[in-house]
């Protein structure tokens, strides 16, 4: 069979840079990576002995390349740049996505990734969402932690409403791999940071939930969206099970020993405060998905890449 020509849109980030690694151990595709610094791609690429069939280019050539799916990795992928953008979040979020939309209104035939998030359900999210949830913003009084979501959402009725098209938004909760930025600020990877540098860990003494996803579920996800009928449509992505914050913590002291204190005055949200931050929709598994690794399994995992280095 024909290789698939797979275009990645923010090569460079951290889901590009599993997608990558799981594209080029399987057989059958042809990679076309697109960053602003394609230096750094090329860096990971070799970094990680990974020569399979790519080309790297500047997103300028983006639009004069043949694909059969296109996967937009743009956006800002951690609390810490979340929090830096700000309302530019709307702009970037826009740009990548209306030059995908562009490619697929000139190529009709191919097939469009977006990564979307937990976010855009727009909750509070003091319980599991699902697929019949509603957003509860206050209309009146949107605020910073608001726009990431609303981008999200405003990227997916835009979607929906060009319904002729094969357009799948995969709304990520949480996603870990051995490739995270641990400058990135969120809990795991500034608990993973005092681990190495063998510092006692500072959080705050709210449990929460988080369903992270490992890089070969996803890419298994991906897989299933490429080979399936086409559609369009949003698909929450989901490990085989979610974990808590304190479990997370008793693993890393019994495990790690790691140390850690609770700062009653700790406070970091820059997309809003996330009790339960987990979806119950499973519609991925009409497309045969059901995910390998657990939430617990994904972070041990990944973790002791990152570890290792210590
Ligand atoms: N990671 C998660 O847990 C998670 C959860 C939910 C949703 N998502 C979504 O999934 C997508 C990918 O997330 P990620 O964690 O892989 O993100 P990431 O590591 O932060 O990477 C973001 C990508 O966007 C590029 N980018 C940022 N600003 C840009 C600009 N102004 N012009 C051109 N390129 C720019 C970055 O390029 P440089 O490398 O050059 O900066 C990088 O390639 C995002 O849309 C994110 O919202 C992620």
């Amino acid at each position: 069979m024909k290789n698939k020509k797979i275009a990645i849109l923010g090569a460079s980030s951290h889901i590009a840079k599993g997608l990558i690694f799981n594209f080029m151990h399987s057989e059958g595709f042809e990679l076309f990576l697109f960053a602003r610094f394609p230096e750094k791609v090329k860096k990971f690429l070799k970094e990680n002995n990974l020569a399979s069939k790519y080309h790297i280019y500047k997103f300028e050539r983006f639009f004069s390349g043949k694909y059969d799916v296109v996967i937009n990795c743009v956006g800002l992928g951690t609390p810490i740049k979340v929090k830096q953008a700000s309302g530019q979040v709307f702009k970037l979020t826009e740009d990548f996505d209306n030059l995908s939309l562009a490619y697929l209104l000139a190529h009709p035939k191919v097939l469009y990734i977006n990564f979307s998030s937990g976010a855009a359900y727009c909750s509070s999210f003091n319980q599991k969402v699902n697929r019949n949830s509603k957003l509860s913003i206050s209309v009146s009084n949107i605020k910073p932690e608001n726009y990431y979501g609303i981008a999200k959402i405003y990227s997916e009725a835009k979607h929906r409403a060009l319904d002729k098209l094969k357009i799948v938004d995969i709304r990520i909760f949480s996603y870990f791999s051995r490739f995270i930025d641990l400058e990135g600020g969120y809990f795991i990877t500034d608990m993973l940071r005092s681990l190495k540098k063998k510092d006692t860990f500072i959080t705050s003494h709210h449990d929460f939930v988080r369903d992270f996803l490992s890089p070969q579920d996803l890419f298994n996800l991906i897989y299933l969206i490429i080979r399936s009928k086409p559609f369009n449509g949003a698909i929450d992505a989901y490990s085989s099970a979610p974990i808590s914050k304190f479990k997370l913590l008793d693993y890393f002291v019994k495990h790690h020993s790691l140390k850690y204190v609770f700062d009653r005055d700790f406070k970091f949200w820059p997309t809003g405060g996330k009790s339960l931050y987990y979806s119950s929709s499973k519609k991925a598994a009409s497309l045969g998905y059901k995910p390998k690794f657990s939430s617990l399994k994904t972070v041990v995992t990944e973790s002791e890449y990152i570890l290792k280095g210590n």
